[in-house]
C-alpha cells in the first residue's frame, strides 16, 4: 500500500513581507479573529481561492476557548497542509500579553501583539522592547500599540485616546514591524453617533513611524473610509464582529425558519453550514475591499 507521508512541518509565515508589501503597494492585509475549526477552514479556504495573503488572529481568551496554544497551532498547520493552502499564512496572537506572547511563540504562532495600551508609555515601552527581542529568537513579527482603541458600553462611545507621533517613532525605533493606534476607531459595532476615524491622526503618526500601520476594530468602517485609512498608512486590518454577526444572522434565520427542526438538520454540520456559508461571503467581501486579492 501506498502511504502518502502526512507533512507535520509548518508553512506558516511571519507578517514582516506581507505588510511591508502592502504598506507600499497600497492595499491592506486581513487580519481575521478565528474562533474555532469552522472559522479557521472558512477563512483559509476563502483567502486561497482570492489568493489573499491571511493572518489567522486569536485573542488569548480565544486561545482558552479553543483548547490552548498547541491545539490552535495543529489546528492551523493540519488545515494548511490538508487543504493544500499555498497563499502565505501568519498566526497572529491579538492584544497579548507578554507571557501570552512567549506561549504563543513557543507553541509556533509566527506574529505577535504586544499589547500594553492600558499601561503608562515608559512600561508599554518597556516591555514591547522585551517582546521585540523575544520574537527575534522565533523570527516572528511584532506589532505594539501606541496611545488606544476606543470603546462602546452603554451607546456611549470612548474616543481611545491618540498618542503622539513621538510616542510612535520611539516605538518603531525599537524593531516593531507595523503599529495600532487609536484614531476614533472601535472594537465592536459602531454606534449611529459614530462619525469618522481621525484622518489628521493617522496621517501624523504614519508619517512619524514610517511602517504599515494596524486598523483594530475593522468591522462596520464605510468602505470609503477604508480605503481612504489604507490610502494613508494602515496596511493591516483587524476584523472579528463583522463575522460574527454574518455567521449569527445565518445561523438565527436557519433556526427560526424551522428548517434547523427538519429531518436529520441537527447533524452539526448541516446547523453550522448557513453560519460557514455567511462567513465565506464576508470574507470574500472583505478581501476585495482591502485590496489584497491576488496579492498572495
Ligand atoms: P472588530 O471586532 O470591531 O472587527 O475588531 C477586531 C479587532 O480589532 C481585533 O483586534
Amino acid at each position: 500500500m501506498n502511504v502518502q507521508k502526512i507533512n507535520n512541518g509548518t508553512k506558516l509565515v511571519n507578517a514582516k513581507k506581507i505588510v511591508a508589501d502592502a504598506f507600499k503597494n497600497k492595499y491592506a492585509v486581513p487580519h481575521i479573529n478565528i474562533n474555532n475549526l469552522e472559522w479557521t477552514k472558512t477563512v483559509l479556504l476563502t483567502a486561497q481561492s482570492e489568493n489573499s495573503p491571511i493572518i489567522l488572529g486569536t485573542s488569548e481568551g480565544a486561545v482558552k476557548y479553543m483548547g490552548g496554544y498547541n491545539t490552535v497551532v495543529g489546528m492551523v498547520n493540519g488545515l494548511i497542509s490538508d487543504l493544500k493552502i499555498t497563499v502565505p499564512v501568519v498566526l497572529h496572537l491579538d492584544h497579548g500579553s507578554k507571557e501570552g506572547a512567549l506561549l504563543a511563540l513557543e507553541a509556533g504562532y509566527t506574529s505577535v501583539m504586544y499589547d500594553g495600551s492600558h499601561e503608562t508609555f515608559e512600561i508599554n515601552y518597556q516591555n514591547t522592547k522585551e517582546v521585540v527581542e523575544l520574537a527575534k529568537k522565533y523570527n516572528a513579527s511584532v506589532e505594539a500599540e501606541v496611545g488606544s482603541i476606543g470603546g462602546e458600553e452603554d451607546g456611549i462611545v470612548g474616543d481611545g485616546e491618540i498618542a503622539s507621533p513621538d510616542e510612535a517613532i520611539k516605538m518603531t525605533k525599537l524593531g516593531i514591524d507595523f503599529l495600532a493606534a487609536g484614531i476614533g476607531n472601535i472594537h465592536g459595532p459602531y454606534p449611529t453617533s459614530w462619525k469618522s476615524l481621525n484622518f489628521d491622526a493617522l496621517i501624523s503618526l504614519s508619517k512619524a513611524c514610517g511602517i504599515g500601520m494596524v486598523l483594530h476594530g475593522g468591522s462596520g468602517i464605510p468602505s470609503d473610509q477604508i480605503k481612504k485609512s489604507i490610502q494613508n498608512g494602515i496596511a493591516k486590518i483587524n476584523i472579528n464582529t463583522e463575522l460574527q454577526i454574518s455567521n449569527a444572522h445565518a445561523i438565527w434565520k436557519y433556526v427560526e425558519s424551522g428548517e434547523a427542526k427538519k429531518g436529520k438538520n441537527f447533524d452539526p454540520r448541516k446547523l453550522y453550514a448557513p453560519g460557514i456559508k455567511a462567513m465565506e461571503q464576508t470574507v470574500r467581501e472583505k478581501i476585495s475591499e482591502l485590496g489584497s486579492s491576488n496579492k498572495g
